[in-house]
């Protein structure tokens, strides 16, 4: 669908997903991520960037097992996490759209959880490639979990927090050779809509990633 398309259907409140290609599982068990080797830090520094030019290609479980555990996963035994967050309210949930479905990554069992059979990849933004790379990903934040947190100030430290995740995964996908760019043009009440969200939580970026396109 190109953008301009998606800005007509956003303003009359219709962005909505499409059916899911392949079965929606109702929870999917992540292979054990890969904690050593790849590219060394300043060199995967050199290498980050933003990319639009995606291709189709799935990609494949461990893949995406170790980009998700890059992103925030559990990497101490007491709980912490790889991104930081304020008082570690921990209150960023990564939402992970797949043509098959829309899930939930919960890191401390490094397992998605379904929350919708459909594919909302195309909801999560106005640009056109988000509709057919393989994954989105939306960080939602979780109010509830920041109570410590003074209310005037919840938004912005969440921010900060969605902002660490999505640097990890720019860090982790120029280390894979994977495509990826952050999103705010986003539609926000659609996103919400069709993840079923409550109140207490608040969309706040998603982030595109996929293999690039070949031409590119
Ligand atoms: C908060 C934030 C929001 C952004 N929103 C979008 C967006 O909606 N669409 C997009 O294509 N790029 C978006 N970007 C990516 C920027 O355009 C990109 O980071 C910038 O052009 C610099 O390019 P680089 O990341 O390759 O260094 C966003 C970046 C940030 C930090």
């Amino acid at each position: 669908m190109t953008t301009l398309t998606k800005l007509a259907l956003g303003m009359m409140g219709a962005l909505r997903p499409k059916p899911a290609t392949g079965r929606s599982t109702k929870s999917i068990a992540l292979p054990p991520p890969v904690k050593q080797g790849g590219l060394p830090l300043m060199e995967a520094l050199g290498r980050r960037q933003s990319s639009r030019d995606f291709a189709r290609k799935p990609l494949p479980l461990p893949v995406l097992s170790n980009l998700l555990w890059a992103a925030c996963g559990i990497n101490r035994d007491d709980g912490g996490r790889t991104a930081p967050s304020a008082l570690n309210a921990q209150e960023i949930d990564v939402f992970v759209a797949l043509s098959f479905g829309a899930y939930r990554y919960d890191a401390a069992t490094h397992a998605l959880h379904l929350v919708a059979a459909s594919d909302l990849r195309g909801v999560t933004g106005y640009q056109d490639f988000v509709d057919e790379a393989p994954l989105d990903l939306v960080y939602v934040a979780d109010h509830g979990r920041m109570g410590l947190v003074p209310v005037a100030q919840r938004e912005s430290f969440a921010s900060a927090a969605a902002g660490a995740i999505a640097q990890n995964v720019y860090l982790f996908a120029a280390g894979a050779g994977l495509a990826t760019v952050i999103r705010a043009w986003i539609d926000r009440a659609a996103i919400s809509d069709a993840l079923g969200l409550t109140h207490d939580q608040q969309v706040l970026l998603a982030q595109t990633v996929g293999y690039p396109k070949k031409n590119s």
